[in-house]
């Protein structure tokens, strides 16, 4: 059986975990490929809202089975929170939530040195989540990091300090003031490894193997999105990871002959939260309705997130780096209150027009052309059918898939699980 994967075509944020969960009941297996807790994906239903930063938005489905794979970096003491945050639902975490041994670990000196790299970097900061997601796959491509197979061994204590210690070295030499008490941070993270031993280890790739084999439905779930990807997003302000299908391969060890549907999710808009180049970025009023009515404001740090209109290039790039076959649009509520809504179809690129994305996006090189449709004034949070859609917005559908070459398969209209129009 193929591994389908959910992946964000954006900056991230797109809606991630809301659709991992409506689609859970078609999938035996959930797992997670890449990233760590600087992902904050939101599931809300039965009034309640959770949000995950590590564990797989499968999590709520007494059948499915949830996979933290290899390509994961996982924080002990911010997992220990997040299982905290489940106690109350009584999932068995034992036998619905297994990690991968070669995940790596995200070390308390990992988050000072993430601090203490941005603020070395002054204006030219990342905006990272200060997770400590960049040491921590620095080391792992260093071929230096802690994975969660080594706690099986006796000596992991031994092999923790020396690579503390080599950071706390590496921290004296950015010349910036970071305050800390390392003893404290090292207690805490002593007691969540304990805590995390208490789960199931597995070697992930053969277990992901014979549940394709025995005809298991796995569903692969990014976190982050294309224009965040190491390689293929908007360098150097991006994640320390591939966010991108290929990722997928390497962060679980499936194959890619093994790859089969790739759905890609998008905002009707778009957002992007930290630093970096967004070049339909909107700084007016417009702007500041789509924060207010989407509640833009990041899951895992609740910095504002800005806004703006969609960008058709940089989503057909996603596409295209991703081989997406299904789309998914998110918030279209958002937009109800607009008479216009405009979608960026292509870039003034140094007084050229173009179609792709070029290696500089920065707003003195690209100016984004807008063509103008019609908005939809209905709120749509209580519409429950495609039917039931107005006109404006299926002719907006129907120009992006026109444009994308892609069906819109998913129309969400809402942040709960019900609010989900399938087309
Ligand atoms: P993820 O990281 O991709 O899982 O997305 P986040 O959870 O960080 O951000 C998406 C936000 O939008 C969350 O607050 C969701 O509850 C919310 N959301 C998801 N889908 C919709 C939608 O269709 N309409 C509205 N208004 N909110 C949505
Ligand atoms: P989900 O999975 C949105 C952004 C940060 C920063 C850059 C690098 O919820 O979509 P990092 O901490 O990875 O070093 O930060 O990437 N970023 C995200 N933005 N959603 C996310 O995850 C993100 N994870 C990281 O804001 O700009
Ligand atoms: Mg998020």
């Amino acid at each position: 059986m193929a591994v389908d994967l959910l992946l964000g075509l954006q900056w991230g944020d797109e809606g991630k975990g809301k659709i991992v969960d409506v689609l859970t009941k078609h999938y035996d297996i959930i797992a997670r490929f890449q990233g760590g807790p600087n992902a904050g994906h939101t599931l809300e239903f039965d009034g309640i809202k959770h949000v995950l930063h590590t564990i797989p938005s499968g999590i709520f489905h007494k059948n499915a089975l949830n996979i933290v794979g290899n390509g994961v970096v996982i924080d002990p003491v911010i997992f220990k929170k997040e299982l905290q945050a489940l106690e109350k639902f009584n999932i068995d975490i034992k036998s619905k939530l297994l990690i991968s041994r070669k995940a790596h670990l995200i070390l308390p000196t990992h988050r000072l040195l993430d601090a203490a790299s941005e603020a070395s970097k002054g204006k030219a900061k990342i905006g990272s989540t200060l997770k400590g997601i960049g040491p921590t796959y620095m080391d792992k491509t260093g071929r230096n990091g802690m994975r969660v197979g080594d706690l099986e061994l006796d000596n992991w204590k031994e092999k923790y300090r020396a690579l503390a210690d080599k950071h706390e070295a590496m921290i004296a030499f950015y010349d910036v003031e970071i305050q800390y008490d390392l003893k404290e941070l090292e207690a805490d993270f002593c007691d969540a490894v304990e805590n995390l031993k208490k789960l199931t280890f597995i070697d992930s790739e053969e277990y992901l193997f014979q549940a394709q084999k025995a005809g298991k439905k796995i569903l692969a779930e990014g976190a982050q999105g294309s224009l965040l990807d190491i390689d293929f997003g908007t360098y150097p302000y991006v994640t320390s990871s591939n966010t991108t299908a290929a990722g997928a391969c390497t962060g679980l060890g499936v194959a890619p002959t093994h790859i089969g549907e790739v759905k890609g999710i998008f905002k009707a808009y778009c957002t992007r939260v930290g630093s970096g180049p967004f070049p339909t970025e909107l700084f007016d009023e417009d702007g500041a309705t789509m924060g207010r009515v989407g509640n833009e404001f990041g899951a895992t740090t609740g910095r504002p997130r800005r806004c703006g209109w969609l960008d058709l290039v940089a989503l057909k790039y996603a596409v295209q780096i991703n081989g997406v076959t299904e789309l998914m649009m998110m918030k279209a509520d958002v937009l109800s209150g607009f008479k216009k809504v405009k979608v960026c179809t292509a870039y003034d690129y140094k007084g050229k027009r173009i179609t792709h994305l070029p290696y500089n996006i920065e707003a003195e090189n690209v100016t984004p052309i807008y063509t103008d449709l019609e908005g939809w004034g209905q709120d749509l949070t209580k519409m429950g059918s495609a039917k039931e859609l107005p006109d404006t917005l299926k002719d907006y559908i129907s120009f992006l898939e026109k444009e994308l070459e892609v069906p819109i398969t998913i129309v969400s209209v809402g942040p709960d699980r019900t609010q989900t129009i399938h087309r």
